[in-house]
């Protein structure tokens, strides 16, 4: 772990991640240069932005769970800051469609600014709805599990949960509100994070790592692409590994690539005031509105290596289970299609730390929760989360270095 005053000098990614610690380590006054082709073009770029760790745990994940929390209550702090870093001239946070008082996670949203400024950093809650009655009673046991954990969640009835939404289907029965769950939008956050690298003078060679380089049994540094005046290598004291689903083909670490399918439609007028999922034909769907119109709608999960293609059946059957939610959605707009890779690893847990190998260090495997994890993982490499650490540690995969 680099501990306070340790060195992690070449980041390798600048997806959220990369770019979250590289610019902690700028505002510490830490020499880093970043290396990515393409910043912010990755799974960042394909990411609904949710920060919903509430919403998104299922009963064998209680540490993703810890992580997930822990990494939410540090966002306000983290957005107030990076939009100040960048200029943004906003907090970087702001209200939803309704009254956003925060909750339990201690958000307090800015109430200044038409919707769309800043990172569009919203806290209204998740609410997870059920049709039938295995639904509901599968979002019960859900709702026991948060209750045991201390987690607050509320359950409604199907009138209540169009109450809160009324655009949803008439045929929801019941639902979950996960009220601290909150929502980012993840391109904004990468392009603020690239400003204020930019203004803090912190290098980015465009260039793509094709591996890393060693003397004796120590990383000292990154072999890049030739091309252009991309220099041949950069050396480094420590070097963080932050490729996402890319990271395995650098070092041997336990990431591999799971495919996301992921829609942007546009809506005159906000859909949805809250971020809206549930289970249809068995697959789970959520729909995330954004303060600009935006609607996005996500995510296949999908086995399929680096395949990045965006297929007639991913989308329609995100726009099917959509519609069974909320019917409205076929009215709308497609502004984007994309596919993304989420880096997956063998427990769904990040890789965050040092690896058995000197002078490599690793912050990869973050799977459905790059963004929401970014700020923990800058305070885990920064050495201010040791418990948390422990569950992130490389060293759990033992037959990897
Ligand atoms: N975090 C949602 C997803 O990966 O689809």
């Amino acid at each position: 772990m680099p501990a306070k005053g340790a060195q992690v000098d070449v980041i390798v990614g600048g997806g959220v991640v990369g770019l979250s610690v590289a610019w902690r380590l700028a505002r510490e006054g830490r020499p880093v240069t970043v290396i990515d082709p393409a910043p912010g073009s990755g799974a960042s770029y394909a990411a609904a932005g949710m920060l919903a760790p509430v919403s998104e745990v299922t009963y064998t994940e209680a540490p993703l769970l810890r992580l997930g929390v822990a990494s939410l209550r540090r966002w306000p702090a983290f957005a107030a800051e990076l939009a100040a870093d960048a200029g943004l001239g906003t907090t970087g946070l702001e209200a939803g469609g309704q009254e956003s008082a925060g909750h339990a996670v201690g958000l307090r949203l800015a109430q200044g600014g038409p919707p769309g400024r800043g990172l569009d950093l919203r806290a209204d809650g998740t609410l997870d709805v059920a049709f039938g009655a295995d639904d509901l009673a599968a979002l019960e046991e859900l709702a026991a599990f948060m209750d045991k954990l201390g987690l607050p969640v509320e359950r409604l009835t199907g009138r209540e949960c169009r109450r809160l939404e009324p655009m949803l289907a008439p045929s929801v029965r019941g639902g979950l509100l996960a009220p601290d769950d909150a929502w980012v939008n993840p391109r904004r956050v990468t392009a603020a994070l690239l400003t204020a690298l930019e203004r803090r003078g912190v290098p980015l060679v465009r260039a793509r790592a094709t591996g890393l380089l060693h003397e004796g049994d120590a990383v000292v540094g990154v072999r890049l692409e030739p091309g252009g005046d991309v220099p041949a290598e950069v050396r480094g004291e420590r070097v963080l590994l932050a490729a996402g689903a890319w990271s395995a083909g650098l070092a041997d670490v336990p990431v591999r690539p799971v495919k996301g399918q992921i829609i942007r439609l546009r809506s005159p007028q906000p859909l949805l005031g809250r971020c809206v999922r549930g289970t249809v034909h068995g697959s789970s769907v959520y729909l995330v509105p954004r303060g600009d119109g935006e609607l996005v709608v996500g995510a296949t999960q999908e086995e399929m290596g680096f395949d990045t293609k965006v297929t007639a059946g991913g989308l329609y059957e995100l726009l099917r289970d959509a519609r069974e939610l909320v019917p409205g959605v076929t009215e709308l707009e497609v502004a984007d299609v994309v596919a993304g890779l989420r880096p997956g690893t063998p427990d769904n847990l990040p890789v965050i730390g040092p690896s058995g190998t000197p002078g490599l260090v690793y912050a990869t495997g973050h799977h459905r929760g790059g963004v929401l994890l970014a700020p923990l993982t800058t305070a885990i490499l920064l050495g201010e989360e040791s418990e948390l650490a422990a569950l992130c540690a490389p060293g759990r995969f033992r037959e990897f270095s």
